[in-house]
């Protein structure tokens, strides 16, 4: 594939993919199509911005007309779809947008890979979609279960991928990955807002009991398991990335500051998120066998992100100081500190 559409490209994920992929394959184009919402950060790609084979285009995946216009200026191959609202917390606050682009957008996309003929559609989805799993670990033939309208309106763009290729035999390929983590990530995600919160020894906000259980997977070793499937994945079918990585928010919490040399002082237990899943966990023997594996160690990745954030304050102060204030305030303005803390 020479030519790829990345959707969602100026956020966390999908700019790290872009880097990957300009880095790994000398004669591949790609163009970054993306709304530059909150979560969407130029920042992200300078480093890709003098790049012949680089293009940026902006605009919103639910204008069907625009991406048809750029998949045909730019004889794009294939999508790989990283764009999306994707923070659980504003999907309470206000699910409308969830739902538009989630949803809808994903559908145009498939609309359009199918009108045109591309060889191929990666979407990029998350292991919240199965919901929350008390014993053992999701397979991808699981129900869906998502209890967040973030992992509702992602279930419904993976139907529809599912739809898509059953309906029209439209070459599309699902990811479902669990919590990323990395250089990049908006600050308003619990690994880069603990970081960057105890570097000013500001309170770590933790949600509940803090035994809630993410699967942690670093964003390169996911990178990697979606370019695999980009080109050995089979149509129509769906692929679990998971790390096999599963500590409760509390365990996370206690090795970030560990590893900053900052107190337990800091953790502050506050009023738990509504609906809040207990655990992810992925069984993701069906990629294994394809040969992806992790090939970062947890603590050595964490590490490297706890420098990163560390070095570049110029890129996350100005996101901590801008819309997110706003947003923190109408969150935690609201939020209960828990008396025990
Ligand atoms: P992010 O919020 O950092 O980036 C999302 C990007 O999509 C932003 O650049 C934003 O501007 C863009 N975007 C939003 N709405 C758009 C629209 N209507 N049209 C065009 N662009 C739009 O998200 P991320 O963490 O990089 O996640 C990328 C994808 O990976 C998402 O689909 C998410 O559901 C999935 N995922 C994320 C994680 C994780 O832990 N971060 C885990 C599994 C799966
Ligand atoms: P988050 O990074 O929002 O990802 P997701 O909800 O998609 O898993 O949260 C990860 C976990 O950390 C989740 O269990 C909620 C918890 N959390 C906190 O305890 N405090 C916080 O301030 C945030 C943002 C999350």
């Amino acid at each position: 594939m020479e030519s790829l559409l990345i959707t969602g490209g100026a956020g966390f994920i999908g700019s790290n993919f872009v880097h990957y992929v300009l880095e790994k394959y000398p004669s591949c184009r790609v163009v970054v199509y993306d709304k530059l919402t909150y979560a969407g950060n130029l920042d992200n790609l300078r480093d890709a911005a003098g790049d012949p084979r680089y293009s940026l285009v902006r605009g919103d995946i639910c204008d069907e007309t625009l991406v048809e216009e750029v998949v045909c200026e730019h004889e794009i191959d294939a999508i790989v779809n990283f764009a999306a609202e994707t923070h659980v917390d504003r999907s309470i606050l206000e699910p409308g947008s969830f739902i538009q682009t989630d949803v809808y957008g994903t559908h145009v996309l498939l609309e359009v890979v199918r009108k045109l003929g591309l060889q191929r559609m990666l979407h990029v989805s998350t292991d919240e979609v199965y919901g929350s799993v008390t014993d053992g670990s999701s397979v991808e033939t699981d129900n869906l279960l998502p209890n967040s309208p973030y992992s509702a309106s992602k279930a419904g763009g993976d139907l529809m991928c599912r739809a898509y290729h059953v309906t029209y035999g439209v070459p599309v390929v699902i990811t479902r990955a669990s919590n990323n983590f990395g250089p990049h990530q908006y600050p308003e995600k619990v690994i880069p807002l603990f970081i960057t919160n105890a570097l000013d020894d500001k309170p770590l906000p933790l949600y509940g009991d803090g035994l809630n259980v993410r699967d942690w997977l670093y964003v390169l070793d996911h990178c990697e398991a979606i370019d695999l499937m980009l080109r050995e994945g089979q149509d129509g079918e769906v692929y679990n990335v998971g790390a096999d990585r599963e500590l409760t928010n509390l365990e996370l919490t206690q090795t970030i500051l560990d590893m900053m040399g900052k107190p337990s002082s800091l953790i502050q237990h506050v009023e738990d998120r509504p609906g809040h899943d207990r655990r992810y966990s992925l069984d993701s023997s069906k990629i294994r066998k394809l040969g992806w594996r992790t090939r970062h160690r947890f603590e050595d990745a964490l590490e490297g992100t706890v420098r990163w954030y560390t070095d570049n304050r110029w890129w996350w102060e100005k996101l901590k100081a801008g819309d997110f204030e706003s947003y923190y305030h109408e969150q935690y303005g609201t939020r209960r500190v828990l008396a025990d803390s």
